[in-house]
């Protein structure tokens, strides 16, 4: 029986994405389109956006939608992009928001795209960074908490489309009784 161990419970994520939202205001964003890289970061961005607004931001939110996982547990090394932005990038402070940082490319692929349609500044946040798994260098500009090498689920991360709805972040582990 597969069961999941809390790796980062309620109170300490709502606690820590307010502290992100802080960070990020008092960088004094202009203009800001805050963009959310789906599936996996759509609690996440749900929760921040919020507390961007405690926080006193009026930020605009627009999608995007890219893949390298493909349906599995490992990066196939390739970003597709599956769903774009609707709205206009030039001259604007974009953030860019997903769940978690690993290999770096995903984030690259989003970074790059945006800042090759005019953005003025784009920024990145994500709630977990595996430093350990990097392949092409990228650094976050807000980072929620650093992760272990290990496979997370839970508060919008999947395993195979299952376990986004915990509102906490779990580590999957076999249990033989
Ligand atoms: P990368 O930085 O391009 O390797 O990809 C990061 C993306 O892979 C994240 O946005 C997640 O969607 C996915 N991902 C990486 N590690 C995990 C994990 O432990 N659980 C669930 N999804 C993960
Ligand atoms: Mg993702």
């Amino acid at each position: 029986m597969t069961v999941i161990d809390t790796l980062i419970g309620e109170r300490e994520i709502a606690a820590r994405v307010q502290g992100l939202a802080d960070e990020i205001a008092a960088g004094g964003p202009r203009d800001l389109l805050v963009v959310p890289l789906l599936k996996g970061s759509f609690i996440f961005a749900a929760d921040l956006v919020r507390a961007l607004h405690r926080a006193g931001l009026q930020p605009h939110v627009d999608f995007l939608t890219l893949s390298s996982y493909e349906g599995g547990l490992a990066s196939s090394g390739h970003v597709r992009v599956l769903r774009d932005v609707e709205s206009p990038v030039r001259g604007r402070d974009v953030l860019i928001i997903d769940d978690i940082l690993e290999s770096g490319r995903t984030l690259k692929v989003a970074r790059d795209l945006l800042a090759s349609r005019g953005a003025d500044r784009v920024t990145t946040c994500v709630l977990l960074d595996k430093p350990g798994k990097r392949a092409v260098p990228f650094k976050a500009d807000h980072v929620g908490f650093e992760s272990p090498d290990v496979f997370v689920v839970g508060y919008g991360m999947d395993a195979g489309h299952a376990h986004r709805e915990l509102p906490f972040v779990g580590v999957m582990r076999e249990d033989a009784t």
